[in-house]
């Protein structure tokens, strides 16, 4: 039988400026959604990928001193860093800059223009430029942006306009007849009340004011407004006028697009009503979901209060982020974020409730048993009430997640957890342990945790991933399992006989000092920035920005900070290109210890795998292992940010050094 198929897609970001936690929050979600209806057995698209066009963006380039796609690229690749570390499984990821979206997109204004939907006239009106956005006089909110608040300009030109104004009834009875098109239920009566009923307007789809977009075909001058350009990009990725993808007819109509609430209006009322003027099925859903906020407002880089998902990740690791954004706050709503919040919830549910259940378990049977359960077991009618919980955990996650309650998903098995930490103080192994009659009793009880950890690390890697292929090992259990929710129930004959501590998974953050030492972070920050006001009006991502534009701001750091970090000199035993990236090789180092190290480091653009086996290099030996590509990176490889080319495009140059400096050699 043919699989059931889903289609999920997350927005289209802007690449002009870094991806905050917000960006990665909606990205998260969508991730989650996707893994999760993988191990539920459906055939999963999930599309990612930037929104590049516009006059912002050109106008951006320009201050840069950079063309538009040599700035976009290098915002582009950063996102990609992000979505690496992340753990983001997208399968598809689009530019509205390739090629073929480019031409699908004029294919799809032409055929519009045919139908004559599309109509040449004048535009007058209101622009808001930071959110690409026409407005009428009447749709302003004190005289600015309705959606951002900011001043609009006027703005009045030749243009083409489509006839949005004739889907009013359509869209009204589309949303009668799917009571789930747009989700949550205030979000419809919102776009109901405060854009049907009060009339549309034809929608003015193209500009002649800059040139940074995709032309009309059939009118030079006139490129395609930038949402119609950005909405395409949901069948196009697909391959819908184009020939790049095969995929249309297998995955649309989208079972889920997932958008920030101040865009629904966009993909609730003219997506739907392009795709009608194109004759073609209408999107299953629209979830508007809510923000995350800095107590004063919406994130945001011009309010000065960022927070880089970059730093966060690395900090506490990619796992307990998406934790945290995953469970602490409900799918629909907004959702004040704080340091403090994210290392309480940390503390509290990941290192206590989980951390805790699996390292009490898996170190008992390591001490009582030598990690190996006896089969001579003695089962007790008490154990009941939790065999059952995990039989019915299985049931209410599908229900939660079906209902697109990730949080919800959570609160369900974490209850499990803390249950089975229960049952370790109701059972006191190491009262059990004293008794040699006793020991079958032990056995069966460590024997039901393990089984609890089993069952909740499987219906947990949709979240936590990472974490549940090291749960996994530490059990002595086949990571395939993790692949389908099919074993997520209480087995009775399974072997556990190669149960070990690797490590622990979450380690207790201090609260208190944490907090502090973000604060002194958050000072040197605002400290660097006002000594180069320039930059504080729109800050450009570290990764990407242009080095050699902005003065250097570098933090002191004490000899002892140094002396933490271990420089380390490696040879290269082996190096081979990462699948699926353009971007990433995998090196196998000698670092002197007798393991081979891997680790990934992005610098395939400028070399060849092959020509760097048998180098001497200097690798970073003590940093946090991340997965990158699903490949884990122990270190960091050094290299030399070398300037630029003729085009613009940045260089680097690994550090090679002298062949005689012997393996392992720290260097200092
Ligand atoms: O809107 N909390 O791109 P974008 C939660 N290119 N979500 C947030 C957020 C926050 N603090 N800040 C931003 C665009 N977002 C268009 C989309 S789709 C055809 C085109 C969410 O980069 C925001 O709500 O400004 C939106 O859904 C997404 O990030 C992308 O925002």
């Amino acid at each position: 039988m043919e699989k059931k198929t889903y289609y999920i897609t997350t927005p289209i970001y802007y690449p002009s400026d870094r991806l905050h936690i917000g960006h990665s929050y909606c990205t998260v979600v969508c991730d989650a959604l996707a893994r999760f209806k993988r191990m539920q057995g459906y055939d999963v698209m999930f599309l990612t990928g930037t929104d590049e066009h516009g006059m912002k963006i050109e106008q951006k380039a320009k201050a840069a001193g950079v063309t538009p796609k040599q700035y976009v690229d290098k915002i582009v690749d950063g996102i990609h860093v992000l979505w690496d570390l992340m753990n983001i499984t997208n399968d598809r990821f689009i530019r509205t800059t390739d090629d073929y979206h480019v031409a699908a997109t004029q294919r799809i204004f032409r055929t519009l223009y045919d139908k004559g939907e599309i109509y040449k006239g004048t535009y007058k009106g209101k622009y808001c430029t930071p959110c690409e956005s026409f407005w009428t006089e009447s749709q302003l909110l004190n005289g600015g942006c309705p959606d951002c608040g900011r001043p609009v300009e006027d703005a009045e030109e030749e243009a083409y306009f489509f006839r949005l104004s004739a889907y009013a009834d359509r869209l009204m009875q589309l949303y009668a007849d799917n009571p789930n098109f747009i989700f949550p239920e205030s979000r419809k009566n919102e776009m109901i009340n405060n854009f049907i009923k009060p009339g549309l307007e034809d929608l003015c789809v193209s500009r002649t004011s800059f040139t940074w977009g995709i032309p009309v075909d059939f009118d030079p001058g006139h490129v395609v407004y930038v949402w119609v350009d950005a909405l395409s990009n949901y069948i196009t990725a697909l391959g819908y006028e184009n020939d790049r993808y095969n995929d249309f007819k297998r995955y649309w109509p989208a079972d889920l697009h997932m958008v920030g609430k101040e865009i629904t209006r966009f993909h609730s009322i003219i997506w739907p009503a392009l795709l009608m003027a194109l004759d073609l099925p209408l999107p299953k859903m629209v979830f508007g979901h809510g923000w995350l906020l800095m107590g004063d407002g919406k994130m945001s880089k011009s309010k000065g209060n960022v927070v880089d998902p970059e730093v966060l990740a690395r900090r506490y690791g990619v796992d307990a982020l998406r934790y945290f954004l995953l469970r602490e706050f409900p799918l629909g709503s907004d959702g004040v974020f704080s340091n403090e919040l994210l290392i309480s919830r940390i503390n509290s549910d990941l290192a206590n409730d989980l951390g805790n259940l699996v390292s009490r378990t898996v170190s008992m049977v390591e001490r009582y048993f030598d990690g190996a359960i006896p089969q001579n077991r003695q089962a007790e009618e008490s154990d009941q009430g939790l065999i059952d919980m995990l039989n019915k955990l299985r049931a209410g996650v599908e229900s939660h997640m079906d209902k697109l309650s990730p949080q919800s998903a959570l609160m369900d098995i974490f209850a499990v957890i803390s249950r089975a930490n229960k049952y370790i103080d109701e059972n006191s192994p190491w009262l059990l342990i004293k008794d040699e009659a006793s020991h079958p009793r032990l056995a069966q009880v460590l024997y039901n945790l393990l089984e609890a950890i089993r069952v909740s690390a499987i219906l947990l890697n949709a979240f936590i991933p990472e974490s549940c292929e090291t749960i996994l090992a530490q059990i002595g259990q086949d990571a395939a399992q993790l692949e389908s929710l099919e074993a997520a129930c209480y087995r009775a004959d399974l072997n556990y006989d190669a149960v070990k501590k690797t490590g622990n998974l979450f380690p207790r953050i201090d609260l208190q000092k944490e907090l502090a030492e973000l604060d002194r972070m958050k000072e040197e920050a605002a400290a660097a920035a006002e000594k180069a006001p320039e930059k504080t009006a729109e800050k450009v991502p570290e990764k990407t920005a242009d080095k050699a534009d902005q003065p250097e701001q570098p933090k002191m750091i004490s000899i002892d900070d140094f002396m933490d970090m271990q420089l380390i000199v490696c040879k290269v035993l082996d190096c081979q290109p990462v699948k699926k990236s353009d971007k990433l090789l995998l090196f196998k180092l000698d670092d002197g210890s007798g393991t081979p190290r891997q680790i990934v480091s992005g610098i395939a653009a400028w070399y060849k795998p092959e020509t760097l086996i048998g180098k001497k290099v200097v690798a970073v030996t003590n940093l946090k292992p991340v997965k990158l590509r699903g490949e884990l990176s122990q270190g960091m490889i050094l290299s030399a940010d070398s300037g630029f080319d003729a085009d613009g495009n940045e260089l680097v140059t690994l550090i090679e050094l002298d062949p005689a400096i012997p393996v392992g050699s720290r260097i200092r």
